[in-house]
């Protein structure tokens, strides 16, 4: 059975998800950056192990990465999630953890890689939004797609409105992709990523209109 952990900052209502999925992989272990994390709670509350490790009591990027690394070595993970976590990685944790790591990011990649995509949406006038989950690679919210939602904009949608429709899809999704890596559907090999057994050419489309 696959081992799972899944990397938060915030309120975690992906890691809410990824546990009332029930996935056939076994989420073994949550660490977050940052004590006063809801999704610590959610966590503790489903009886997963937790991990606090404050960025801010490391030196650099790196001291702060090697603990990490160690503490999921030493949970025995095959794959880490990362659900709103809010720090960059340093280049060597990302390399350790290459085709094990996955991101979901709230916008259609590879538009509006980084920050506020919501308002950056609205600002453009963009008729689609949605999400991508993604393998980490070293360049911010570049590695391969291998799902996207869609949502239309609407008129009256804010930024706020837009986060929350957007997170409705996320819900949707990042269980469904981690579903698909823990009984091999989707598989990271030496020829690239793999779709049941074939070469994964585009993300797989969820659209909701
Ligand atoms: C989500 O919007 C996700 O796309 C982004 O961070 C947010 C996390 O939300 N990477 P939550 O903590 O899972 O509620």
């Amino acid at each position: 059975m696959i081992k799972i952990a899944v990397l938060v900052s915030g309120s975690g209502s992906n890691l809410q998800a990824l546990i009332d999925a029930n996935l056939s992989g076994a989420i073994v272990g949550v660490i977050s950056n940052k004590p006063e994390a809801y999704a610590l709670e959610r966590a503790q509350k489903s009886g997963i192990a937790t991990a606090v490790i404050e960025h801010k009591q490391y030196p650099n990027r790196e001291a702060f990465d090697d603990v990490m690394h160690q503490q999921l070595l030493d949970w025995g993970v095959d794959l880490v999630i990362l659900a709103g976590f809010m720090r960059i990685l340093s280049a060597k944790f990302v390399q350790a953890w290459e085709g094990k790591m996955i991101n979901i990011h709230p916008s259609l990649l590879p538009n509006y890689k980084g920050m506020h995509t919501h308002q950056r949406v609205l600002n453009t006038g963009d008729v689609m939004h949605g999400c991508t989950v993604h393998y980490v690679t070293a360049e911010l919210d570049a590695g391969q797609a291998l799902a996207q939602a869609v949502l239309k904009v609407n008129l009256h949608d804010t930024a706020d409105s837009l986060a929350n429709r957007v997170h409705v899809l996320e819900h949707l999704i990042y269980p469904q992709v981690a579903e698909w890596i823990c009984n091999g559907t989707i598989q990271h090999t030496q020829r690239g990523v793999l779709y049941r057994g074939k070469p994964m050419l585009e993300a797989i489309q969820f659209c909701k209109f």
